[in-house]
């Protein structure tokens, strides 16, 4: 299932929302591949730039994070290299010949992103809010 961005994931910090908005799209985009059947080339095209976005958001993220003095980083960095794990082995997983881990990761990571924006991430929106007041 896509997932449609709304105000319930607003972060209230631009340059965070910019980027889960990108995610969004990457991801969404990715999904529809899937959907539609495209050719194996694409999807792998595609699985690639589910990739690197994630490890490119998470870095941004992290370092946004240890910016604010954020005391539960390291928690939170746990979480995020669980899913680059995860989708690192779906990733070889397709490249080994398992058609199933595209559609299964998208579904996966579209609906994990969405809890870990709204709870997770929401945790650090809330310390930065109550930390420049
Ligand atoms: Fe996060």
């Amino acid at each position: 299932m896509k997932v449609i961005w709304s105000d319930e994931l607003s972060l209230g910090i631009p340059q965070m929302d910019e980027q889960h908005q990108r995610w969004i799209d990457i991801l969404n985009g990715f999904y529809d591949a899937i959907e539609r059947g495209d050719r194996e080339e694409a999807i792998s095209h595609l699985f690639k730039g589910v990739e690197e976005y994630t490890s490119f958001h998470f870095s941004a993220e992290e370092q946004f994070m240890a910016d604010i003095g954020y005391p539960d980083l390291e928690n939170h960095r746990k979480i995020h290299q669980s899913l680059i794990d995860q989708v690192h082995s779906a990733r070889e997983r397709y490249g080994q010949g398992d058609r199933k881990a595209a559609r299964e990761l998208a579904a996966f990571v579209l609906s994990w992103l969405y809890t870990h924006i709204a709870k997770t991430d929401k945790k650090y929106s809330e310390y930065y809010a109550s930390r420049a007041k």
